[in-house]
């Protein structure tokens, strides 16, 4: 499967997959639930972070690591175009510490052992395990790891309201689409539609989407938000700004792909809430698990700590 739309998102210098609500790093409960993890480590441990994204979690773990005088190496991988370059900045301050991972870039976790061949004492990943095939990742993640060693991850919760706030993006997504907006946007982006076609399309979308139950969302709003300076723009203007049209048609169709794989892990896990026992069958042990409630209240996900055993 494609991680064109992750990398795109990466390639903005996002650091977290949830930006709305973590825009530096994971914070609160989330990151004292990784100092857990990582507090009794041996120096010298060896930690790779699998779907790391923009490493979030790995330097998250290399700061944390570093306050408490312990060194270890940290690998980061994902299946999706690493940008420490973007990263750095629009995280400056974090420069020292993102030189000090090692991060590799389309690297699949079911063919992990394609792009690293080390074994690890930590392997760790949070919101990015449940994306992939659960069957062949368990395989290769307990080979990856040294005896002793553990596997932790955090997963999204199927029953937080980040399910139905996705749920309520995609239906907006659904009706701009049938709305056609998408069509003639791009219609006009390639000349295919002179400046008055494109003018009287966007009063027709303005006045439907002023009539839409959902007209509120802040998804919605904002869409009608920049259709509507572009219809207050005159036809010269209007034609200078085709660059910026396509960016921005592009940076939807892509969250709205980020959001449909976020969605479909969801029903995964809702529907298969035993998903996670594959890595028992593969030869770890589970040793502990449970939810991890943000600022005492939101549901931010399910941790589960695995051993191997000698
Ligand atoms: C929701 S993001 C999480 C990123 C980061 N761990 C975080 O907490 O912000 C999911 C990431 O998993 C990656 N991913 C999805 N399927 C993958 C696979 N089969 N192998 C490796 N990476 C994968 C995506 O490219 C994406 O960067």
């Amino acid at each position: 499967m494609s991680k064109q739309h992750w990398s795109d998102y990466w390639s903005t210098g996002a650091l977290t997959s949830l930006p709305a609500d973590f825009k530096i790093n994971y914070d609160g409960e989330l990151a004292e639930y990784w100092f857990s993890v990582i507090e009794g480590l041996a120096p010298n441990s060896r930690i790779l972070d699998v779907c790391t994204g923009n490493g979030a979690v790995a330097i998250m773990l290399a700061e944390m690591l570093k306050r408490i005088g312990k060194e270890v190496s940290i690998t980061a991988v994902d299946a999706s175009e690493i940008n420490q370059q973007m990263m750095v900045q629009s995280f400056p301050d974090k420069k020292q510490v993102v030189d000090s991972i090692d991060f590799i870039s389309n690297c699949y976790i079911e063919d992990l052992k394609q792009c690293v061949e080390q074994k690890f004492d930590l392997i760790v990943s949070q919101y990015g395990i449940e994306y992939c095939d659960e069957e062949m990742v368990a395989k290769q993640i307990t080979d990856a790891l040294n005896s002793g060693g553990r596997l932790v991850f955090v997963s999204h919760s199927p029953h937080t309201a980040m399910l139905e706030f996705m749920e309520a993006e995609e239906i907006i997504y659904q009706y701009i689409e049938n709305e056609g907006v998408l069509e003639y946007l791009q219609k006009f982006i390639d000349n295919k539609m002179t400046v008055n076609g494109f003018k009287n399309k966007l009063v027709n979308t303005l006045q439907s989407f002023s009539q839409h139950t959902l007209k509120s969302h802040p998804l919605l709003n904002s869409w009608g938000e920049n259709l509507f300076q572009l219809y207050q723009m005159d036809n010269q203007q209007l034609k200078l700004k085709k660059p910026q049209i396509k960016s921005y048609l592009n940076l939807n169709i892509n969250a709205r792909a980020r959001a449909n794989d976020m969605l479909n892990v969801c029903y995964k896990l809702k529907n298969n809430p035993d998903w996670y026992k594959t890595f028992t069958t593969s030869g770890l042990q589970l040793i502990n698990d449970g939810e991890i409630h943000y600022k005492s209240k939101h549901n931010v996900g399910h941790y589960y700590e695995f051993i191997k055993r000698d």
